[in-house]
């Protein structure tokens, strides 16, 4: 079930957040503590308002709560609050045996008893789960992983805890990932909110739609990609859609990870089939696999892992998703020369992809001794990032490859001043802003353009095939 919950300061406010987000929802959770005084003395009608089942929770201060109030003010009013028609109470895990707990039994709401530690996964978490749930009440633990580590000992909550009805919740950057696959931890919901409640919490929309996450079952197939930073991904986007659209009982999921080792072991335990790889993982990734192709082994980097019999295999994508916007002009002799601007990971596989098909390659880079590195291994020139004048009119390919003008950096070009003659296909590898300062300026010159988007989609297509099987449905919008 999804949860939203809501910290707004009036019932009225409350109530406008559950019709706005109704279809995503099952059921909501009212913070009491968010409640302005006299506002909270209206609690007790909000189910009747909102004809879903509500979550009564007064946090305390310790607890993430928004007020500091007496303990003796804050169970009174909670009871005052049981008189309406909630289906669930939330009691921390130290309160002894309360009058809130009593009305709470006499009315058969049930209790989630709960768990809370802002800093860290405790160690004793299973046991201490155990000991919550011992008295047939729901079990809640909301906790922080500080690892990706720590992110896989939440994972085998289930195993440890399975048929008891219990809530696991990872608070933070590393959590996202179990808020989104809740139902494979065992947890009977997850909560969201619009505003980002507690942390790492998403829109109930992109949980219901996005990634259809109340639909995940047992047979449900866990994709994904790794990186740090991960959020800002259009890939859980566009898989996510695909699988939908061919009835592919399948989830791909953004995992922040801090270290890859952690992550393999995680998908030999939830049996994954396979995940994208992104920066800063795609050199990490390679002493885990088994098996790489001919582009891994060349470019020496992989964006896509794949379980095959006994192994991992390494594939790379990016190579194919660059060449494929622009190989037609290769073949008919429109691109026979390029500049190639930047000299990192990304820059590698675009190099060796435009040798590959024969055309002639000068690397340009800030750092002239990386440019040196690709170069040598590539049979072609480079030169400092300084020299681009030096090229102007003499190239049928200029292709960007370094985060200079990436979003928020919107206005920086790192050619700034380059005049293009109007004749070159211009390419930049950047998707966000999809137009860059640099495209911005070829346009002006007449250039035709590509766009990072488009080599996005063609890698990403390329994955989809690897993950499934299954040509990327042409009929759907990937969001690219
Ligand atoms: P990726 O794997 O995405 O290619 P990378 O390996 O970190 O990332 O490479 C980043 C590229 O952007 C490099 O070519 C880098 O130049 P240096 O090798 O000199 O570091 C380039 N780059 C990053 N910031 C830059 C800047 N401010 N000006 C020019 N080039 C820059």
């Amino acid at each position: 079930m999804i949860c939203l919950t809501l910290a707004e300061d009036s019932i009225e406010k409350a109530i406008l957040k559950v019709e706005e987000n109704r279809e995503y929802i099952d059921l909501c959770e009212l913070r009491m503590d968010a409640l302005s005084p006299d506002e909270m003395k209206k609690a007790y009608a909000f189910p009747s308002l909102v004809n879903i089942p509500v979550i009564l929770t007064f946090r305390r201060k310790i607890d993430g709560g928004r007020i500091e109030i007496s303990e003796r003010s804050r169970r009174l009013a909670l009871l005052d609050a049981l008189k309406g028609d909630f289906s669930y109470v939330d009691i921390e895990e130290d309160i002894k045996k309360s009058e809130v707990e009593d009305k709470a039994r006499e009315k058969g709401i049930k209790i989630i008893r709960s768990l809370h530690d802002f800093e860290k996964v405790p160690e004793d978490i299973f046991s201490r789960l155990y000991h919550l749930s011992e008295r047939g009440d729901i079990a809640k633990v909301a906790v922080t992983p500080k690892s990706f580590q720590d992110v896989l000992t939440l994972f085998r909550v289930e195993e440890e805890l399975r048929g008891r009805e219990k809530i696991v919740i990872a608070m933070g950057p590393f959590g996202v990932a179990t808020r989104i696959l809740y139902k494979k931890l065992g947890s009977f919901l997850t909560f969201c909110s619009d505003s980002e409640v507690a942390p790492g919490q998403l829109s109930a929309k992109t949980l219901k739609t996005e990634y259809m996450a109340d639909k995940v079952n047992e047979q449900t197939a866990i994709y994904g990609i790794i990186g740090n930073p991960v959020m800002h991904s259009a890939s859980p986007l566009m898989h996510n859609r695909g699988f939908h659209a061919i009835n592919f009982n399948a989830i791909y999921v953004p995992f922040l990870v801090d270290n890859v080792r952690s992550f393999f072991m995680f998908a030999e335990y939830v049996k994954m089939r396979g995940f994208s790889v992104t920066v800063p993982f795609k050199v990490d990734v390679l002493s885990y696999l088994g098996n790489i192709t001919r582009e891994v082994k060349q470019i020496g980097s992989c964006n896509t892992v794949v379980r095959v019999p006994g192994m991992w295999k390494g594939i790379n994508t990016d190579y194919y998703g660059f060449i494929k916007p622009i190989v037609k002009d290769i073949d008919d002799g429109r691109i026979k020369s390029a500049l190639v601007i930047g000299a990192g990971g990304a820059s590698h596989a675009i190099v060796w992809a435009l040798r590959n098909y024969g055309v002639k390659v000068t690397i340009l880079n800030r750092t002239l001794s990386r440019a040196e590195n690709i170069a040598k291994l590539n049979l072609c020139d480079y030169d400092s990032i300084e020299n681009a004048k030096k090229y102007e009119g003499s190239v049928d390919l200029i292709v960007q490859t370094t985060s200079v003008g990436l979003y928020p950096d919107e206005d920086k070009n790192p050619i700034e001043g380059f005049k293009f003659t109007g004749n070159e296909i211009v390419y930049d590898i950047i998707y966000k802003p999809k137009m860059t300062k640099l495209l911005k300026e070829a346009e002006k010159a007449g250039c035709h353009l590509h766009f990072g988007s488009e080599m996005l989609l063609e890698q990403g297509k390329l994955q989809f095939e690897a993950f499934t099987g299954y040509h990327y449905p042409h009929w759907v919008d990937s969001g690219l």
